[in-house]
């Protein structure tokens, strides 16, 4: 068996196959899976066959874990792995299930100071059609902007709050509840690249703005940022594990399936700095 590299789409996304993280693998191969993920944002594994121990290993290859605010799917043994059966969403006004997790295209967790560099998901049931994710390179939607909103949106910050989910204890909403202040546009750490940095849902106002203001401005902004040319959607596979860098992606739970079909992923974060 040996590690095979394979583009995923134009705007983002590697496959690797040929690589087993149930076992150790090379320091060669972590490093190329390493660069895979730095140049092209999103790693999706095929094929893993990971027990919580060894998927919590595998993630571990890539950063730190770190706490996740998602109380009540935290699993007992393992608690760095939040456990997302589709089985256990909210149901909507029109009887489907509401993904847990945002509904709309975000980065995760901005309600901390220093949010998650990386999310890695472990794919372990599938419904028969649907469950996609979607991925957008924000990257590429800050370079498509016109010089003069560059420049406008270069300055704006965003004031962060936890999102009021039926999941998260009281205790967590306390702790992960005072306001985050961070910049609209983030300047990726490594690859000193810029991208659109925001989590919708999180997002209580741009600083400065009044709500409707903020609202309709966070609404266009989005509009104009999610494109085809610059997105990807993942049609999982058992055993699919992967990891995208929340600096540089957003990302969206499609609600394309039957809730009441399994739908499982295991969810890790990975520990990240202060976004700039
Ligand atoms: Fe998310």
């Amino acid at each position: 068996m040996s590690l095979s590299l394979k583009p995923l789409a134009d705007a983002l996304g590697t496959e690797a196959t040929g690589v087993d993280l149930s076992a150790s693998v090379s320091e060669e191969i972590v490093e190329a899976l390493k660069e895979a993920l730095r140049d092209n944002l999103l790693l999706v594994v095929r094929d893993q066959h990971l027990s919580a121990a060894q998927y919590l290993a595998a993630v571990r290859l890539f950063g730190e874990t770190m706490e996740q605010h998602l109380s009540d799917l935290l699993m007992e043994e393992h608690p760095e792995i939040a456990v997302l059966d589709s089985r256990n969403s909210p149901v909507g006004n029109d009887g489907r299930g509401i993904p847990l997790g945002s509904k709309d295209w975000h980065t995760d967790h901005t309600n901390h100071a220093n949010p998650p560099k990386m999310t890695a998901m472990y794919a372990l049931s599938l419904p028969r059609a649907g469950g996609d994710t979607g991925f957008a390179n924000m990257h590429l939607a800050y370079e498509a902007l016109p010089d003069e909103d560059k420049a406008h949106f270069d300055g704006l910050k965003t004031v962060n709050r936890i999102e009021n989910n039926p999941y998260v204890s009281d205790a967590h909403k306390k702790r992960f509840g005072a306001a985050q202040i961070h910049p609209l546009i983030r300047t990726h750490p490594e690859t000193g690249r810029k991208a659109i940095y925001i989590h919708p849902g999180k997002t209580e106002r741009i600083e400065g703005m009044g709500e409707d203001e903020s609202d309709a401005f966070v609404d266009r902004l989005m509009a104009r940022a999610i494109q085809p040319e610059n997105s990807y959607r993942h049609q999982w596979q058992l055993g699919d594990l992967v990891i995208w860098d929340n600096r540089s992606i957003s990302h969206i739970a499609y609600r394309d399936y039957d809730h009441k079909e399994r739908r499982i992923m295991h969810r890790v974060i990975l520990a990240g700095d202060t976004p700039v």
